[in-house]
């Protein structure tokens, strides 16, 4: 009990003395309309600061000289992002209602009414209700929300699988199989349930059903849902953030090469046998990729793996989490290469539930120490110091 309150106090500081240090640099050197941004940064970090102070005077020195050492190591940095000051500075709402009342019917029309290489947020409010489209947020759309009513959210969906045949008549593969495609980078969700309601019958090939694939980097999820069957989330690359969400699926349900923080999410495992939760693919040591999971609930149906080894460097995290007893005591799979047990990082920190007993794991799983989890339970994991706000 010790041990765990003390890490969680030392991490919530991180977090704010991270924002406080930066802030504070940045006072010094920047312009006055700069100045207003970070105000919005100050507000947001004093928030988080009210919150968890009183937990944080005991382990306040850990905690200070840890973010001192950090910020020497990034003094040489850019700090946040210009390009992203610029674009929070110059927002503009368009919206988007199935019953004529917005600006647009569809989101892909909203989406279309977007100028090329556009340098503003555009935050697309769309109303209650299913959207049945195939959205594609292309690599030169950055800067685009999609926002849902917090208490009635929409769905967007879809049912292409890999084995659909695309418009020439190949099939589509599981890349465009997504519902949802997101290649801009700052792309942000809240509110939002992306779905691939393809069924997957075990045995049966080529029935992988992308709900959202995202490769744009800086992107984050709030209060979002993933469901689909096989291969759910294609976290296909770049640094992303997915907070207080919900994802479901069957096999390999989260996957793919970035670097993800997914913090108080719920993963919910349809599996009617044995299946892997993720599949993260790391083929270099000096890749950055890797999922991190903090304060998470795996739990649902069937007998799961925490993560399998896609490329022999597969990097996966758990923290905090509350594992049910669908978990296999193994806990990890190399898939069938055992060449990769001396090269994945698969880790465990503060665990718990009866998912998460350490007994029966693949001996190349790893209890992480204090040291050893700290890179992996914060931020600081995606970089979110440069670009992770909370003023959307
Ligand atoms: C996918 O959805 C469409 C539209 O609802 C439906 O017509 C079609 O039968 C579905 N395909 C499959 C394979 O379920
Ligand atoms: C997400 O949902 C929580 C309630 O679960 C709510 O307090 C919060 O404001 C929501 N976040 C956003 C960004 O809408
Ligand atoms: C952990 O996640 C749960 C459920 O998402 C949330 O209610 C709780 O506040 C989170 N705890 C921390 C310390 O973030
Ligand atoms: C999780 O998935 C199971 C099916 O495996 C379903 O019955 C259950 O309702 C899901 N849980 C939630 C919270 O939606
Ligand atoms: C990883 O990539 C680097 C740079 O491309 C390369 O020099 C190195 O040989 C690779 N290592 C392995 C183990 O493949």
């Amino acid at each position: 009990m010790v041990s765990r309150g003390l890490t969680y106090n030392i991490l919530s500081g991180l977090e704010i003395s991270v924002t406080l240090v930066s802030i504070c640099s940045a006072m010094v050197s920047k312009t006055h309309s700069q100045l207003i941004f970070l105000f919005l940064f100050l507000l947001s970090s004093l928030n988080i600061a009210s919150s968890s102070y009183t937990h944080n005077v005991a382990n306040f020195d850990k905690w200070i000289s840890f973010n001192v050492k950090k910020h020497e190591e990034r003094k040489n940095d850019p700090g946040p992002d210009l390009k992203l000051r610029q674009a929070e500075s110059n927002k503009v709402t368009i919206t988007v209602s199935q019953d004529g009342s917005g600006h647009f019917k569809t989101i892909s029309e909203a989406l279309n009414s977007i100028p090329p290489r556009n340098t503003r947020r555009v935050i697309v409010s769309i109303s209650p209700g299913v959207y049945r489209e195939k959205v594609m947020i292309p690599r030169t759309m950055a800067f685009v929300t999609l926002s849902g009513n917090a208490g009635n959210p929409l769905t967007i969906t879809g049912n292409d699988t890999a084995s659909a045949s695309g418009r020439n008549g190949s099939p589509l593969g599981t890349f465009q199989s997504a519902t949802v495609a997101v290649d801009g980078s700052y792309f942000v969700a809240i509110n939002i349930k992306f779905e691939n309601s393809a069924p997957h019958e075990i045995g049966r090939r080529g029935e992988q059903g992308v709900a959202l694939r995202i490769s744009g980097t800086k992107a984050a999820f709030y209060n979002c849902s993933f469901s689909g069957a096989q291969d759910t989330l294609y976290d296909h690359k770049g640094l992303h953030f997915f907070n207080n969400c919900y994802i479901q699926g069957s096999v390999d349900f989260i996957f793919g090469s970035a670097r993800s923080l997914y913090q108080n999410c719920y993963l919910n495992s349809t599996t009617k046998k044995v299946a892997s939760i993720t599949a993260q693919k790391r083929t270099n040591s000096s890749l950055e990729g890797g999922f991190s999971f903090k304060n998470c609930t795996v739990t649902g149906s069937g007998h799961v793996y925490l993560g399998r080894a896609w490329g022999d460097y597969s990097r996966v995290v758990f923290s905090y989490t509350y594992m049910d007893n669908l978990v296999l005591p193994k806990g990890w799979s190399d898939w069938g290469h055992q060449n990769r047990d001396s090269r994945v990082y698969y880790g465990e920190y503060m665990c718990s539930g009866p998912g998460a007993n350490f007994a029966g794991r693949v001996p190349w799983a790893r209890v992480l120490n204090d040291e050893e989890a700290k890179p992996f339970i914060g931020t600081q994991f995606i970089e979110g110091d440069t670009w992770l706000i909370d003023t959307w």
